[in-house]
Parts: C-alpha cells; sequence; structure tokens
C-alpha cells in the first residue's frame, strides 16, 4: 500500500486580515505549515508529500524549502477541492496512480500528532474505505463543516454539510470535519471532475466528495480524533493564539515529563524546537526560542530570553538576561541583566554579570566581567578578570577592530582598550586607563594623567566664600 500526502497551503487567510500568507504565521515559534510537514515526514519521504501553494507561493516555498517536500501549484485558489484536483496530475504515472492512497493534510491544522494520522490511515485501509474523514466532537463547532452520519452510530458518512450551508436541524451537529482526509486515489480520481460551485463562495469544496462518492455507491467513514484540539484550525488571529499556548503547554509538558521543573508552564514561552535537560529549572516569564539547548541542572531565572543559545550544564542564567545564537559553557554564572549577543562563548565557570553586554566575544575558562561592560570583537583568555566599566572600543567609524587578552589579565575598572590591541598574559592595566598600544605580558600599564592633590584647597575656598 503506498500513500502520498497532500498538504492544503494554498489559500490567503482572509479571516486573519494581515498581509502575511496565513501558513506562514507561527504558532510555538515556527510556522504552521512547518509543524504540519514535521508531522507528514513521520509517516512518508519529503518526495512523497506533496504541498499546494498559491497565495504568495515563492514566500511560502522559500519558507519551508529546507524541509525537502514537493509542491504544486494552485494559481487560483477556487477552493480545496480545485487545491486537489490541481494535484492530482502529479500522482499520475500516464493515467495510472503511481500511489494507492492519498492522505489530505491542513496547512492550517497545525497540532496534528503523526500517531492520528497513522489511526486515520488504519482505519482507512481496515474499513477499505474510498474516503475517510477525521473528525472531532466541539462544544462550540462554530465555523467548521459538519459531518453528517449515516446512522447515529455508524461508521458510514453521508455527507459533509460547510457551516454556513446548515440547515436548521443540522446546526446542533457538533461533529465537526477536521479537514484532514484519507482517500483511495482510484475512486477520488474518477470522481472529482465532479464537484460544482453552487455554494455560497462559490469554490469547489473537497468536502462535498463525501456525498458524490457515496453517490457513486463508494464506502465514506469517519474517524474521531481521541484528543479534539489537535484538530483546531487557525483562521482567525485568536485562534492562532489559542494553538500557540495550546503548542507551548505541550511543550513544557513534554519537558516535565523528561524531569526539567518549570514553574508556572503557562508564563514560558518555549518553541517546539528546545531541547532541555532534566534537572534544568526554568523559572516564570521565561522565554526559550529557536534552537535553544539548555544542559541538566541549569537554572533559568525569571524574565530571561534566550534565542539560538547552547547552554551546559549546572550554568546559572539570573533574572532577565537576552542571549542570542550564544554558548554558554558549563558552570558559568551570567547576570542579572547581561546581554550576550551574536557570537559570544562564554567558557567553563565564567561570569558575566550586571549590565555587561558581549558581542562577538570568546570569554576563557574562569574568566570574570562582573559589572557594566562592552565586550566586542574579544577574546579574553582563562581566569582574567575584566573591572567594572571597562570598555573595548572595537569601531573606528569605518572598520570593527579585535581585543586579544591574554590569560589571568586584570584589567582594572574604568578602562577603555582601543583596538586593535593585544594585552599580554598576566599583565596588569591600571584602572581608569586609555589603552591604545599593546600591552606586553606580565607588564603593567598605566594610561592616564597623574593625580594632582592640593592640600586644604577646599577648606581655604570655603572660607574665602565667608568673607
Ligand atoms: C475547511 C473545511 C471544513 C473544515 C475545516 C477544518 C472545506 C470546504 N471546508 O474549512 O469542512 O471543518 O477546514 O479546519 O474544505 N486552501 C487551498 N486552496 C484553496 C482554498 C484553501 O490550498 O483554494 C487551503 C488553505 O490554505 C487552508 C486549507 O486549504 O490551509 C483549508 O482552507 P480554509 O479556507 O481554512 O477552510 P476552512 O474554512 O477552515
Ligand atoms: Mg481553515
Amino acid at each position: 500500500m503506498t500513500f502520498a500526502i497532500a498538504i492544503l497551503a494554498a489559500g490567503k487567510g482572509t479571516r486573519l486580515k494581515s498581509k502575511h500568507p496565513k501558513v506562514l504565521h507561527t504558532v510555538g515559534g515556527k510556522p504552521l505549515l512547518e509543524h504540519v510537514i514535521a508531522a507528514a515526514t513521520r509517516l512518508v519521504t519529503p518526495s512523497d508529500i506533496y504541498v499546494i501553494i498559491g497565495h504568495e507561493a515563492d514566500r511560502v516555498r522559500d519558507a519551508v524549502a529546507h524541509t525537502g517536500v514537493q509542491y504544486v501549484v494552485q494559481t487560483e485558489q477556487r477552493g480545496t477541492g480545485h487545491a486537489i484536483q490541481q494535484l492530482l496530475p502529479a500522482l499520475l504515472a500516464g493515467s495510472t496512480p503511481r500511489y494507492d492512497h492519498l492522505l489530505v493534510l491542513s496547512g492550517d491544522v497545525p497540532l496534528i500528532r503523526p500517531e492520528t494520522v497513522i489511526r486515520l490511515r488504519d482505519f482507512h485501509l481496515a474499513e477499505r474505505a474510498a474516503m475517510t474523514i477525521l473528525t472531532a466532537v466541539l462544544a462550540d463547532a462554530t465555523g467548521y463543516g459538519r459531518v453528517v452520519r449515516q446512522a447515529k452510530d455508524s461508521a458510514e458518512v453521508a455527507a459533509i454539510v460547510e457551516h454556513k450551508a446548515l440547515t436548521p436541524e443540522q446546526s446542533s451537529l457538533n461533529e465537526i470535519n477536521s479537514g484532514i482526509y484519507a482517500f483511495s486515489i482510484a475512486p477520488l480520481q474518477s470522481h472529482i471532475a465532479e464537484l460544482k460551485t453552487a455554494n455560497v463562495h462559490a469554490e469547489y469544496y473537497l468536502t462535498d466528495m463525501a456525498a458524490l462518492l457515496v453517490a457513486a455507491g463508494e464506502r465514506v467513514v469517519a474517524i474521531p480524533a481521541e484528543d479534539a484540539e489537535e484538530i483546531l484550525g487557525a483562521n482567525t488571529l485568536r485562534e492562532m493564539m489559542l494553538l500557540d499556548s495550546a503548542m507551548r503547554l505541550r511543550t513544557a509538558e513534554k519537558l516535565m515529563a523528561n524531569g526539567v521543573t518549570i514553574f508556572r508552564p503557562d508564563t514560558t514561552t518555549i518553541d517546539a524546537s528546545v531541547e532541555v535537560a532534566a534537572d534544568a529549572v526554568i523559572e516564570p516569564f521565561v522565554q526559550l526560542l529557536g534552537n535553544t539547548r539548555v544542559g541538566a541542572d541549569t537554572v533559568i531565572r525569571s524574565y530571561s530570553v534566550l534565542r539560538n543559545v547552547v547552554v551546559g550544564e549546572g550554568v546559572l542564567i539570573r533574572n532577565s538576561c537576552v542571549l542570542e545564537d550564544a554558548t554558554v559553557a558549563s558552570g558559568a554564572q551570567i547576570g542579572p541583566f547581561a546581554h550576550l549577543r551574536p557570537g559570544s562563548e562564554i567558557g567553563e565557570n565564567a561570569h558575566v554579570g550586571n549590565f555587561v553586554e558581549t558581542k562577538k566575544t570568546r570569554l576563557g575558562k574562569g574568566a570574570k566581567a562582573n559589572h557594566l561592560a562592552y565586550l566586542g570583537d574579544a577574546d579574553v583568555g582563562e581566569n582574567s578578570n575584566v573591572g567594572a566599566g571597562v570598555i573595548t572600543c572595537n569601531y573606528d567609524g569605518v572598520h570593527k577592530h579585535p581585543t586579544t587578552i591574554g590569560k589571568s589579565v586584570f584589567v582594572g575598572s574604568d578602562s577603555t582598550l582601543v583596538a586593535p590591541i593585544t594585552i599580554g598574559d598576566g599583565a596588569y592595566i591600571a584602572a581608569g586607563s586609555s589603552i591604545t598600544n599593546d600591552v606586553p605580558a606580565d607588564a603593567l600599564a598605566v594610561g592616564r594623567s597623574r593625580q594632582i592633590t592640593k592640600p586644604d584647597w577646599a577648606k581655604k575656598r570655603r572660607e574665602a566664600s565667608k568673607t
């Protein structure tokens, strides 16, 4: 039995009132379509997945190009049935189908789990059906197509009726069509040309295949999803946000099941792609985004935001830090209020403290920059100490220049290091220095004017002002 998977993704998403194509709106940190493709690739290889694109086709194709799926362009979006009509030629070799069955997924139903699609597929095969519809019973079925069964407890379906076409008697039906189906390709191919546009939107509805196939003597059945949440569609931004919360909660629950402590998971924002090891602790209002990976025993305190950050084991990220495209090795301590910009590499047991900003900077093992520093395009050797208020002057208005600080260097507070510059191992920089020349190993560099102290000057001034 061979299966192809179609993913409907050509529509504009008019109800979102957005200029971006619906399937590129994100939930759980990834475009809707990417979630559906990820589920599909658990069943078949990408070369058997056909994404039907149309509205902003190039943007949609570019966004998911890395998945290696096939595309079919539906130039005019004339309905879900029309979309499958455009696809069918790609599934044929001459007039012979290259597959036995077609699974149809919807690009705007992102919570669907592969296990559920497998249940649909197996039920479809066991029932020897021409069409099998995945359904759910919803308390509020507003907006969805409803499934009309042939008899109350029958697996067999008579028709799908779209919300706007419901008769008053049908409006109480609460078993909805998920927009996810299995078809046997031969009967689908034989009858799909019979679809008509006699509906409020004057579109070819794929849903009408149910009644058409039944009229042709074919078997159409339905199977309810075990969890209705999985088949919720994202047609409005409100629905989009409900799905986003649901997906993030699902991610948090998976992490908790794997031994991660998440206080107040409802307040955290964790993308589906994030990995966290057991015994890590995530405090309220933390955001873990993109390809972030967090090691065991690491603690991330409230209001910190990590995007594409690899964090080792036993790290402490204190409150309100912002980290992006950075790595933090085991045992390091960050923050509070630290900003690690792209290309920051914080070594083992290193410390980056209050109001410190780093960019394209490597901090060696045990190095410290604890207060109010800017380190850009810098390499700081092992066990060096960067004092409060130190600035690497990495930019001359045109170009960026590197700063190299050796091992066990002491950079006194409020120093400016004018790059390009190299400070040798074990050197000392006196506080308040402007360093413009390289400093050899083990030297002391003082780059400031000498202090003048005038005894009794202030006292005399006060006395003079009294008279
Ligand atoms: C559809 C079903 C409805 C079901 C609901 C479940 C139809 C007619 N109705 O309604 O029974 O309850 O899904 O979520 O199918 N698309 C195309 N080309 C088109 C039109 C749509 O590719 O010409 C794509 C859209 O991008 C979307 C999917 O098909 O990903 C579903 O279209 P949408 O307009 O959201 O249909 P619903 O009104 O939600
Ligand atoms: Mg929809």
